[in-house]
């Protein structure tokens, strides 16, 4: 018999360990392999940075749902498994985060992001990829325009900048006929509500008498402030996000203005009344839910929420919830978990009871909600009215 060289022998066993070695790669080293038990979703969000209580509180909020669905058995049988990236309020990063969810975990849905910026980052690999995406609370409408498989599960800045110009028109509080706006200019959610904001109080005879800029950030708001001051508005509109908010209601208290400022979901944050304090009070902001809401959907919310995670939610917790569980009664009815049939059934949204309010998802994927004025008081903020869509 002949027997090969030594050497070649060894050689070629060693390719065939290579073979094993690529095969396994191919199915386990690019992609996390399945376990046929469970059902893995993303979700990518601001954990560290000036927003860090966006993502923090949509995560606590998405992990109660989870927890709830999981208590009852899963879906189908499989249990859910969430996977959470922390994008730190980065454009890049929330791509480089969906992108390592879609292709390396393998999930079937990814719920994320808060900021409407980063959503816009997140999205476009989603819709690339086939991987239905819901945002619990994006607002800017360019975000469902990315593709078919792009959702939200909260009402849009079309709608939300009518509510602000209305609120600020037309309330007893504030009867405003000359607005200021300040924004910030390199955000898209900023930059969108200021002008659904200009044109709906246009439109209901108001004035807007200074516009101003910023950049998400800035220490120094005096400039923009005092030039504000000069044109004596009745009301500030700063649509912004809630570090940059709190600094300059400091800022406008210090150069001696008492004039109210008004703000949109952007402000929905713990450390807004922590930073802000008293310089806010008098101060409006629009929102997706009320903690002082007195209905069981609500309260029983609260009430779960808070055993676990031993806080009050804000809106973006209440919003994480809904989305989540959104998404888990669409697994259970759909098709297959294959990102078609997920959408398919996502679509179909309808009167779902959500903490948030009744949520039906329309032919462009958006949901068309309510929305609740709150006054900030001490730090705090406070239930004012609710403003229902086409009032
Ligand atoms: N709507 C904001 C955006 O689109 C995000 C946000 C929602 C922030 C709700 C706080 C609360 O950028």
């Amino acid at each position: 018999m002949h027997h090969p060289p030594p050497a070649f022998f060894s050689r070629s066993a060693h390719m065939v360990w290579l073979g094993v070695f690529l095969a396994i790669c191919s199915s386990g080293c690019n992609g996390t392999k399945a376990d046929p038990t469970e059902i893995v979703i993303g979700h990518y969000g601001s954990m560290t940075g000036s927003e860090a209580t966006f993502g923090e509180s949509t995560d606590n909020g998405i992990k109660l749902a989870v927890e709830e669905i999981n208590a009852i058995g899963g879906i189908n049988g499989k249990k859910i498994r969430l996977i959470t990236y922390d994008d730190k309020g980065d454009a890049r990063e929330a791509g480089t985060a969906v992108t390592r969810l879609v292709t390396k975990d393998r999930v079937v849905a990814v719920i994320g992001e808060v900021a409407s910026g980063l959503s816009l980052a997140g999205a476009p690999v989603c819709q690339e990829n086939g991987v239905p995406m819901i945002s619990p609370s994006s607002t800017n409408p360019k975000v469902t325009k990315v593709g078919d498989l792009i959702f939200r599960v909260c009402f849009i800045d079309p709608f939300q900048g009518s509510v602000c110009a209305k609120f600020a028109r037309e309330s007893e509080k504030l009867k405003a006929s000359k607005a200021a706006i300040l924004t910030d200019q390199a955000s898209p959610y900023s930059v969108g509500l200021q002008e659904e904001f200009e044109k709906a109080f246009a439109a209901l005879g108001g004035t807007v008498v200074s516009k101003q800029t910023y950049q998400a950030g800035d220490q120094d708001f005096s400039a923009q402030l005092t030039a504000i001051r000069g044109a004596e508005p009745d009301v500030i509109f700063v649509p912004g996000y809630y570090t940059d908010v709190g600094n300059i209601a400091l800022q406008a208290k210090k150069l001696g203005i008492n004039t109210a400022l008004l703000g949109g979901d952007g402000w929905d944050s713990s450390k807004l009344g922590e930073i802000g304090g008293k310089a806010l009070d008098g101060c409006f902001y629009s929102n997706h839910y009320s903690h002082q809401d007195p209905s069981d959907r609500v309260q029983d919310f609260i009430k779960k929420y808070n055993a676990k995670h031993k806080q009050t939610p804000d809106g973006l917790a209440a919003l994480g919830y809904d989305a989540a569980r959104i998404l888990f009664q669409s697994m259970q009815s759909a098709k297959s978990l294959g990102g078609a049939d997920l959408a398919a059934e996502l679509a179909k949204t309808k009167n779902f009871d959500g903490v948030t309010g009744r949520i039906s998802i329309d032919a462009d994927r958006n949901a068309v909600k309510p929305a609740v004025i709150l006054e900030m008081k001490d730090g705090e903020p406070h239930f004012v009215t609710t403003i229902q869509p086409g009032e």
